[in-house]
């Protein structure tokens, strides 16, 4: 097989941040958890859930930019093997918060390129710390997302299940992506390490759901 020189590296780069970015252009695996389910919403509900399901878009962006800049520096090739199953879950997550932001006539957030930098930039600098932060920045991302999923799924009207059917799915797969990290040798990251990750990811949180 040929070497992949850094331009190659860089195309590929760009072609995966497109993918990320350009709604439609990731499609899922597994079938949508709530195709077989009906949710009618009143137009001020259905905005709620629309800024809470931007959030959670863009906390799916940031996760395919971390698993992208990880896979550009990690030691490899254990770390890409461990964490391929959940790359290709990330896409899924992806793909059914753009469908449910599609239904509920919204948009995603006009920040995601700026999202996708920073957690690019992070996901690079975990792979060149070595396999064990990697993976334990994986553990302590998926941590987080996972926390939000949950106050997300408390706060969704009663009746939207479709809405509802995706989140706790998407919890669900978080959850094991953590073990997975934390098993395949993740360690504690330093505090000023995951204060930071917090402090961005509240950014991210307060701003996604309005822009
Ligand atoms: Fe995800
Ligand atoms: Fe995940």
């Amino acid at each position: 097989m040929r070497q992949h020189t850094g331009i190659d590296k860089l195309i590929n780069s760009f072609d995966q941040a497109l993918r990320s970015l350009v709604p439609g252009a990731t499609a899922a695996h597994r079938n949508n958890p709530a195709s077989d389910t009906e949710t009618r919403l009143a137009v001020s509900e259905a905005r709620h859930v629309a800024g809470l399901m931007r959030v959670n878009h863009s906390g799916e962006v940031c996760a395919q930019a971390l698993y992208h800049g990880q896979a550009l520096t990690a030691k490899l090739p254990d770390v890409r093997r461990e964490m391929e199953q959940a790359a290709i879950e990330e896409q899924d997550h992806l793909a059914w918060c753009e469908d449910r932001l599609r239904e509920l006539d919204s948009h995603t957030s006009l920040l995601n390129p700026v999202w996708y930098g920073l957690s690019y930039g992070m996901g690079a600098i975990a792979g060149i710390a070595g396999d064990k932060y990697s993976l334990g920045f994986v553990a302590e991302t998926e941590r987080q997302v996972s926390l939000h999923l949950q106050q997300h799924i408390s706060q969704l009207p009663e009746q939207d299940q479709r809405s509802r059917k995706i989140l706790v799915q998407m919890n669900e797969d978080e959850l094991q992506h953590r073990d997975t990290a934390l098993n395949a040798g993740g360690v504690d990251l330093p505090a000023p390490v995951r204060i930071t990750m917090t402090a961005i990811s509240k950014l991210m949180t307060k701003t996604s759901y309005y822009i």
